[in-house]
């Protein structure tokens, strides 16, 4: 285990199976003539999962779930777990994003334990943490941040392997980005809390409005490993400049 450059492709709730499975072979072919180490992600809707999963078909892509149940099984309607989503070739899982915290009432308890049920199910958890506008202003961003995280890290065995995404609530879907500087600083900050060992082996993905414009600049930045990406995966074209931008 170690740092690796990771970019993730967060479709959130857009691309039908069928779009999501052409926009697949798209990427595919597009990257077939450009190898690198990158690990690129993506994730789709759910039910876009299986045909992904298909159109991947051995290329070097790795597919994510948007989130994940914090049970296995049983009487949890309208719940899907490890196992359904290694089923279908899964590895990574975006857990505590800020929409689920947001706007499906998803605390730091509940988010730890997702992130646990992933850990244990054998997938990789991209845990998000990042602080609202308010916070920030009242000074409060870091400690927002260290709470959530240490959450997860209370819940998760050490050893695991996890990937952490900084998303300040106020950068996600506005256009307005960190500023390089913002974001070396709270990732610096990240990686203290992480604790040595920990911090060296988990990549910190940088996410909110990462476009063509702004990645190159985040990306060239050796505290920040990637990016976790939603408006601007969502078309090959404007997907590809920044995992080209993250070949440092
Ligand atoms: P945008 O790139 O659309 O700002 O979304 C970021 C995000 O929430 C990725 O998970």
């Amino acid at each position: 285990m170690s740092r690796k450059t990771v970019i993730v492709a967060n479709f959130k709730l857009n691309l039908l199976a069928e779009e999501a499975k052409n926009y697949t072979l798209e990427l595919i072919e597009a990257l077939r003539s450009e190898p690198s180490e990158t690990t690129v992600v993506i994730a789709p809707v759910y039910t876009a999962i299986p045909a992904v999963s298909g159109a991947l078909d051995g290329a070097h892509i790795a597919l994510a779930a948007q989130d994940i149940a914090a049970q296995v099984s049983g009487a949890f309607t309208g719940e899907v777990s490890a196992p359904f989503l290694l089923e279908f070739g899964c590895r990574y899982v975006i857990v505590g994003h800020s929409e689920r915290r947001r706007l499906f009432g998803e605390n730091d308890e509940i988010v730890a334990k997702k992130a646990r049920a992933a850990v244990d199910g054998g997938l990789i958890p991209i845990v998000c943490v990042g602080e609202t506008l308010e916070e920030r202003e009242r000074g409060e961003a870091e400690s927002v941040v260290e709470t959530q995280l240490r959450a997860v890290l209370d819940h998760c065995p050490e050893g695991s392997e996890i990937v952490t995404a900084y998303e300040p609530v106020w950068a996600i879907g506005t256009g307005k980005t960190a500023s390089v500087e913002d974001a070396e600083k709270m990732h610096r900050f990240i990686r203290t809390v992480l604790g040595s060992e920990r911090g060296d082996n988990t990549s910190i993905l940088y996410g909110g409005s990462v476009n063509a414009d702004t990645a190159p600049a985040l990306l060239s930045s050796a505290d920040i490993d990637g990016a976790l990406v939603g408006g601007a995966s969502l078309k090959v074209a404007s997907f590809l400049p920044i995992i080209r931008a993250a070949a440092k």
